[in-house]
């Protein structure tokens, strides 16, 4: 049997964005604009994530399980705050985002959430927390957040830490609560499909707001990096998003928690 992993660890850092720069990876527009548009799902995705596991909290019977769901849920409650921080630095650079937030919001929980039913809210929930888990052994495990603004690449790795500390928690709320294969596998579906598209979306909503572009050069030279990073991590997101349709499949067999306690453990 697995040993249980332990508790998720609620922590409040703060981090200061005012020196943030308008095009703060690595001096790229399409690389903030990634960032950001990725930024941009955070904090109502995890407002439906809370939703999602505390609608089966009382169902919970084992005490640890239930002890993960309730750190689970502080940590994303965290988590959202501090991307919140993120909007405000966008509105104080001058780029609009209220009507792609407004779009996204209405969308995503007055039109695709309704329709779910909660089984399939939870079984999305955990799908998504195993790409935010992927997210993390990128953000930690590779030089993926190197030419990012150190106050965000602080931001990110912390979040991407304890993305990885509670991977497991949303998947064992559902294998206790419903189980289903089916329901599991079509949770990555619905998972993949809102968060690639809500993504695209708020990254060329802010990109087509760019009147001004840094020099030829450095774009060029990010993009040639972007596309030599994805085609080097290809294989092993590849293999981690396969590993979600094994029918044992287990958040915690991807052997990553060191990559988050080293990060926690090197916070000031
Ligand atoms: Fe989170
Ligand atoms: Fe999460």
């Amino acid at each position: 049997m697995r040993p249980a992993p332990p508790l998720p660890v609620v922590r409040a850092p703060h981090f200061d964005l005012s020196t943030l720069p308008r095009w703060y990876n690595g001096g790229s527009v399409l690389a903030t604009h990634l960032t950001n548009g990725l930024n941009f799902v955070f904090p109502a995705g995890e407002r439906f994530f809370i939703r999602s596991v505390r609608f089966y909290l009382d169902r919970v019977q084992d005490p640890a399980l239930k002890a993960a769901a309730m750190a689970f849920v502080a940590q994303e409650a965290q988590h959202q705050r501090a991307h919140l921080q993120a909007f405000a630095v966008l509105e104080a650079q001058g780029f609009e985002i209220r009507s792609y937030l407004d779009w996204y919001e209405r969308l995503a929980y007055e039109v695709i959430e309704p329709r779910c039913p909660p089984s399939l809210r939870l079984a999305a929930t955990a799908a998504l927390e195993h790409l935010t888990a992927i997210f993390g052994e990128l953000a930690l495990g590779t030089e993926l957040l190197e030419p990012t603004h150190p106050e965000m690449r602080r931001l990110l790795r912390w979040h991407a830490a304890e993305e990885i500390e509670h991977r497991h928690v949303a998947f064992d709320v559902f294998e206790a609560v419903d189980g289903r294969y089916l329901v599991r596998a079509v949770g990555m579906v619905v998972a993949l499909t809102t968060l690639l598209g809500f993504w695209a979306v708020g990254t060329r909503h802010l990109l087509r707001q760019e009147t001004e572009r840094p020099p030829a050069e450095v774009e060029s030279t990010a993009h040639a990096r972007i596309r030599a990073f994805w085609w080097g991590v290809s294989g092993l997101v590849g293999r981690r998003l396969l590993s979600w349709f094994r029918p044992n499949f287990h958040p915690a067999d991807a052997e990553i928690d060191q990559l988050a306690a080293d990060y926690v453990g090197s916070m000031a």
